[in-house]
């Protein structure tokens, strides 16, 4: 049997058979009429189709092609792609022999146990997000530029897995105990909790987005993801370890999160975006009454986690900032939302957090290896 051939478009179309029907999820693609030597090849000429037309394109339930990437109507989404591809690095690239050291014989107990519970919940969160993206978000949006951005965001969340299982692997720690955590946890698995519930709700492929309550469920679910779950759960997720690596400790690994951190930020600024363009094309405006369970339900799941990782505060953090410091990035959240503060008045209790983001601070004052942004001032950390 010889091997598909990329390069060789004279090959007659394959004969259709069970197992490449099967491939295709079942669906049995229509008869095509038998080709013509010379004529031509595609359909859409020979109907005589009008090129896509970009105001036809919609963020959901659009009709122009999804195949013809331009013209663009959203073609922040394509620099949003061209902007993350520049950001690529792996976790290979980031020494992580001080961590193993600092991990066995620098940390006190409050401190590992820390480590270990952001790992363990990250973990979890990643492999969540990944599926929701690929799973229930990307299919439901309807032009391609939008697919494109949301397939690298894919690739992201898997990366971010790998990261911490190279981190899991360096120090030498018990991978299934720590990736069956969540299970066991309930502070962890309550966050892990509250998302799956906000989220398979949009997770079928036949959810009707023409029906104005799926829509509003769609968008609100959505909204938990980029602006919650990715923009505050992530977002903060990171700080307790940045914390330890801003007293020289786990810098290895805090430099993995800060380029887990990175990509984060383009995820959720993405999210709101596209959020914001979803409300507008469609006329439709977040329920207050349902925004405000949303907040606190994250709220409280967030301030139980906290009360768990850090059951003992650690030097120059503890649970209370963490929790303020959720209330904060909520409050700048909603704004870039366009809906209102949850938590008003919350302060900005770690001003170090931003910069501690920012790569290009750090790795003078850390020494850490050379890992400059390639564009600069891209990132806007407001
Ligand atoms: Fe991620
Ligand atoms: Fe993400």
């Amino acid at each position: 049997m010889s091997a598909f051939r990329f390069d060789d478009w004279d090959l007659p179309p394959l004969q259709a058979t069970p197992s490449s029907q099967a491939s295709m999820g079942g669906i049995t693609p229509p008869a095509q009429p038998p080709a013509t030597p010379g004529s031509q090849p595609a359909n859409a000429i020979q109907r005589g189709l009008a090129p896509v037309n970009a105001a036809d394109k919609r963020i959901v339930n659009g009709k122009a092609d999804i195949n013809q990437l331009a013209p663009f109507k959203y073609p922040w989404a394509w620099e949003f792609f061209l902007r993350a591809n520049r950001n690529h690095w792996t976790p290979l690239e980031i020494g992580m022999a001080q961590d193993v050291h600092d991990y066995h014989n620098k940390l006190t107990d409050a401190e590992r146990h820390v480590f270990e519970n952001v790992l363990a919940y990250l973990t979890t969160s990643d492999i969540l997000a990944m599926r929701n993206i690929g799973l229930a978000v990307m299919e439901k949006m309807s032009a391609p530029e939008l697919q494109i951005y949301q397939a690298r965001q894919v690739y992201e969340e898997a990366l971010h897995t790998w990261t911490y299982q190279h981190c899991l692997e360096s120090i030498g720690l018990d991978q299934q105990e720590i990736y069956n955590r969540y299970r066991v946890v309930p502070e962890l698995h309550g966050k892990i909790q509250l998302a799956n519930r906000r989220l398979e709700k949009v997770l079928r492929s036949d959810l009707d987005l023409t029906d104005r309550a799926n829509l509003h469920e769609f968008a609100l679910s959505y909204f938990f993801f980029a602006v919650i779950f990715e923009g505050c759960w992530f977002y903060n997720g990171f700080t307790p370890v940045f914390a330890l690596q801003r007293r020289g400790l786990m810098k290895g690994a805090a430099e993995q999160l800060q380029y887990i951190m990175r990509d984060e930020v383009m995820h959720c600024a993405f999210g709101i975006r596209v959020i914001r363009e979803l409300l507008k094309e469609e006329g439709l405006t977040l329920d207050p009454e349902a925004l405000r369970p949303l907040w606190d339900e994250a709220e409280a799941a967030e301030a139980a986690y906290a009360r768990y990782i850090l059951r003992e505060p650690i030097l120059g953090y503890n649970a209370e900032l963490h929790v303020q410091q959720f209330r904060f990035i909520a409050n700048r959240r909603a704004r870039q939302v366009g809906v209102a503060e949850p938590f008003p008045g919350a302060e900005n209790v770690l001003p170090w957090l931003d910069e501690q983001a920012n790569l290009r601070k750090e790795k003078n004052f850390f020494e850490t290896r050379v890992t400059e942004y390639q564009t600069g001032g891209a990132l806007a950390w407001e």
